[in-house]
C-alpha cells in the first residue's frame, strides 16, 4: 500500500495537483456516525464503492462528535493516507485541521456537508446535495397542500443536528417558501439530531404543550418515524390528524409514505461512493474538477412511494 507515498507527488505546494506513482491509493474517510438510516447507507456505498474502485480505506465513525472527527482526520495525516474524505458533522471550526492536511499536502474532498470555512482552497470539492433546496421543496409541499385554505396552520419542526449544514439549511429553506402566507405559523422547533429516539422524544414534548398540531416537519425520515411512535401513543392518526414532511426516503420512511403515516418526502440520496471514488482518483491525477458536485434528487407522495418501493436500494 502506499501509506508512506505523498499524495501529490511533492513538487507542487498545492495538495493533491500531482500524480500518483503506483496507482495505489489510500483514503482515509471521516464519517460523522450511524445516527439514521440514512448514515447506514451511505457508509455502505462509501465502502462498497472503495473496494470496487481498487481503492483502501481507512474508516472511522465519529459517533456526531467533532472532536472524533478532527482526531480521526489528524490521525490520517499522521498515517500519510493519500486523500482524506469526511463529511463534517457541524458546518464551522475546521479550518485549523484542514489547514494541517493542506500544510501535509493531503487532499480533501467535503461529502455530503458543508463547511462554513471562507477559504475554499482547503478543500478540493464538495459533493452532496442542496440541502437549501430540500427544505423549500418541503414548504412548497405544504403551500400547495393548504391552497385555498385561511385557518391558521400550526407546524412543529424536529431540527438534525445543531448546527450541521442540513439542519441549518433545511430550516432555512423551508422558512422562506412558507414565510409568504402568514397562516403557517411554526409554533415549535427543536433539534431531535436526526435519530429516531431523539425525534420520539421531543414530539412527546411537543404533542404535551400544543393541542393543535397540524403539521410536522422533520429534517429527516428517522426522526419522523420516531415522531409517529409518540403521536400513535397520543391516540391521534399520523398523516391523518397530523400531517409530516421528511427529508431523505429511505427504506423505512418510503414504508411509511406508501401506508400514509407521512404525507411527502424529499428524497436525499446517500449513495456517494462512486462519485466520491471517481473524483479522489482525478484529485490525484492532478485533473481538474468542479469545486462544487451536486447530487440529483426528486421527492415523493404516498402513490409515488409505492412505486418506487420495490427496487428501493436502501
Ligand atoms: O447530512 C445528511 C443527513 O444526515 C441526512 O438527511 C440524515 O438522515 C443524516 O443523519
Amino acid at each position: 500500500m502506499v501509506g508512506t507515498l505523498s499524495a501529490c507527488g511533492g513538487e507542487s505546494d498545492d495538495a493533491g495537483s500531482g500524480t500518483k506513482d503506483d496507482g495505489k491509493i489510500t483514503m482515509g474517510f471521516a464519517q460523522v456516525g450511524a445516527e439514521s438510516g440514512w448514515r447506514t447507507a451511505n457508509t455502505k456505498s462509501i465502502q462498497e464503492a472503495a473496494t470496487a474502485a481498487g481503492i483502501e480505506l481507512k474508516f472511522s465513525d465519529a459517533q456526531q462528535k467533532q472532536e472524533n472527527q478532527i482526531k480521526a482526520i489528524r490521525s490520517y495525516i499522521a498515517q500519510k493516507v493519500d486523500i482524506i474524505a469526511f463529511s463534517p458533522v457541524v458546518e464551522s471550526g475546521w479550518d485549523t485541521v484542514l489547514k494541517e492536511a493542506k500544510d501535509a499536502k493531503i487532499p480533501v474532498i467535503l461529502t455530503d456537508r458543508a463547511v462554513d470555512s471562507k477559504d475554499t482552497t482547503l478543500y478540493k470539492t464538495f459533493i452532496g446535495s442542496d440541502f437549501v433546496l430540500e427544505g423549500k421543496k418541503a414548504g412548497e409541499w405544504l403551500v400547495k397542500e393548504y391552497t385555498g385554505k385561511t385557518d391558521t396552520v400550526n407546524i412543529v419542526e424536529l431540527q438534525g443536528t445543531t448546527g450541521s449544514a442540513p439542519a441549518n439549511d433545511r430550516k432555512s429553506g423551508f422558512a422562506d417558501v412558507i414565510k409568504a402566507d402568514p397562516k403557517f405559523k411554526v409554533i415549535a422547533s427543536q433539534t431531535g439530531d436526526f435519530t429516531r429516539a431523539k425525534g420520539k422524544e421531543v414530539m412527546e414534548a411537543f404533542l404535551k404543550a400544543n393541542p393543535k398540531i397540524d403539521v410536522l416537519y422533520a429534517h429527516n425520515d428517522d426522526m419522523g418515524l420516531g415522531a409517529i411512535e409518540a403521536i400513535e401513543a397520543a391516540g391521534k392518526k399520523p398523516g391523518v390528524d397530523i400531517k409530516i414532511i421528511t427529508v431523505d426516503a429511505v427504506k423505512d420512511g418510503m414504508t411509511a409514505l406508501a401506508a400514509g403515516k407521512i404525507s411527502y418526502i424529499v428524497e436525499c440520496s446517500p449513495l456517494l461512493g462512486p462519485q466520491l471514488m471517481d473524483l479522489a482518483k482525478k484529485v490525484l491525477k492532478g485533473e481538474t474538477i468542479p469545486q462544487r458536485v451536486l447530487t440529483e434528487e426528486s421527492a415523493f407522495t404516498p402513490e409515488q412511494a409505492k412505486a418506487a418501493l420495490p427496487d428501493r436500494k436502501y
